[in-house]
């Protein structure tokens, strides 16, 4: 059977991008600076000093990308408001009308394309001011700030935006952030993730909660989180090694997932990190139990997981390793493993393991893959780009998501990163994870192969 029609039809297709890393404009239409600016400006921060200043100028070429994915045939795009073009200093003491007007004029596009817009709120660009005045997430005052910023964004957008997704990958903002300090706001600790972790759920529950008693039973939209997991499989047949690995997956995804769909931290991490980990008082969990409407998960790639010989090898491995010396976990990957530019291996497997993963612990919910996609150094030859091995990750990573399907997951969407070449964070613009190509000079933008691929597969013309 062609993998499309692996798919139910009222499946959604989307791509997928985030406002720091395409929009640019940055100092344009009364933006305020976010953490990512200030960050950037930092020497050392991002590799060869790049910043999203200008990104792929998307702010003013937004009309030739919603093109772009109408071309592709995809019927959803997800995206991210910046909080700061909204709200220059983060509070709605200063609204900024044409940051408001910015967004009105991409869901229009997007609407009068065909293409839902699926929003995220948060995509990491807190405004600068609520972390050099409040403590930015580690202060619970930033939470009652999102949700009243959130408030904003379900006034203006709420009567065409169908798909809200409140936080984009929380862990990464916890750890990343502020345990390994490698993303903005650069902190280092082994306890701020922790309260920054339980303050983003609260921004989270309060901004649903304002969402369903105001809004949406008037708005008909749905609200959700979207989450990060790579797939933790155990390197041996130990059952010391199976146990590690579900450990690993507990701090990953249960850390976020377990107080929403099951009202508490998960015990692996009351266990191990009592002294850190704040407390989900009655208050907290009426707020954050059952506040998603559907499950969002970003995922890239897979680790094998053993018990921890208490000599901790992965630390710092950026973007995956996390506080591993909290879990007790060695993680290490296989050699034969494929491996992106981003050294992430190609394990689809991986994929439809941790899928059904979240279908039996989380008692089968609506599922979205918001995030999957790779990195690699395309070129741009004779106005193409063949990137074959980014049309077989996602025709592989496909394939396993119609197999999760077959055996009962209740997936119902998938978004592919990204759309468009981008500022990859820390790492600049030398990591590629688009569809299509952006020259960062010209900022011409020409379809990859995969994007040709994909709108083939989603015209029903692929072999
Ligand atoms: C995710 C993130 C995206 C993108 C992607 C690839 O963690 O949400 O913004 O950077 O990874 O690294």
């Amino acid at each position: 059977m062609s993998l499309i029609n692996r798919f139910p039809d009222d499946f959604i297709w989307g791509t997928a991008t985030s406002a720091y890393q395409i929009e640019g404009g940055a100092n344009q239409g009364g933006r305020g600076r976010s953490i990512w600016d200030a960050f950037c400006d930092i020497p050392g921060n991002v590799v060869n000093g790049d910043s999203g200043e200008q990104a792929c100028d998307h702010f003013h070429r937004f009309a030739e990308d919603v093109k772009l994915m109408a071309n592709m045939g995809v019927g959803a795009y997800r995206f991210s408001i910046s909080w700061p073009r909204l709200l220059p200093n983060g509070t709605r003491d200063n609204v900024n009308q044409a940051g408001i007007d910015f967004y009105n004029r991409l869901i229009d596009c997007c609407l009068s394309h065909g293409i839902q817009p699926w929003v995220t709120l948060y995509h990491w660009d807190l405004p600068d001011d609520l972390q050099t005045s409040d403590g930015g997430w580690m202060g619970e005052k930033t939470s009652g700030l999102f949700a009243d910023y959130a408030q904003l964004c379900f006034e203006q957008y709420g009567d065409r935006v169908k798909h809200w997704i409140t936080i984009n990958e929380a862990w990464v903002v916890s750890v990343l952030g502020h345990g390994q300090g490698v993303f903005a706001p650069g902190h280092s600790s082994n306890s701020e993730p922790y309260q920054v972790a339980h303050n983003l759920l609260l921004a989270h529950g309060k901004a649903v909660k304002i969402y369903r008693e105001q809004f949406q039973s008037t708005q008909g939209g749905v609200i959700g989180i979207t989450n990060n997991c790579d797939w933790r499989e155990p390197l041996t047949n130990d059952p010391q090694d199976h146990a590690a690995a579900q450990r690993a997956l507990e701090f990953f995804l249960g850390w976020f997932a377990d107080p929403i769909y099951l009202g508490d931290y998960p015990q692996a991490m009351r266990d191990k990190v009592a002294d850190r980990l704040p407390e989900m008082t009655p208050e907290h969990k009426a707020l954050i139990q059952g506040s998603s409407d559907f499950f969002g998960l970003n995922h890239y790639t897979t680790m094998l997981a053993s018990e921890s010989d208490g000599d901790v090898k992965d630390q710092n491995v950026y973007g995956n390793g996390g506080l591993s010396e909290d879990q007790g976990i060695d993680l290490t990957v296989d050699k034969d493993w494929e491996k992106t530019d981003m050294q992430w291996a190609v394990v689809p497997w991986g994929c439809r393991k941790l899928l059904e993963w979240i279908a039996a612990r989380y008692d089968n919910p609506a599922l979205y893959i918001t995030e999957n996609g790779c990195a690699y150094d395309d070129e741009l030859v004779d106005g193409s780009v063949n990137d074959q091995r980014r049309i077989d990750y996602y025709a592989s990573y496909l394939e396993e998501c119609a197999n999760a399907i077959d055996n009962g997951v209740n997936l119902k969407g998938y978004f592919a990163w990204s759309l468009l070449d981008n500022f990859e964070w820390a790492q600049g613009y030398q990591k590629r994870f688009g569809l299509h190509h952006v020259d960062f000079k010209t900022f011409r933008r020409t379809p990859k192969n995969s994007a040709l691929w994909f709108s083939k597969m989603l015209k029903r013309n692929l072999d």
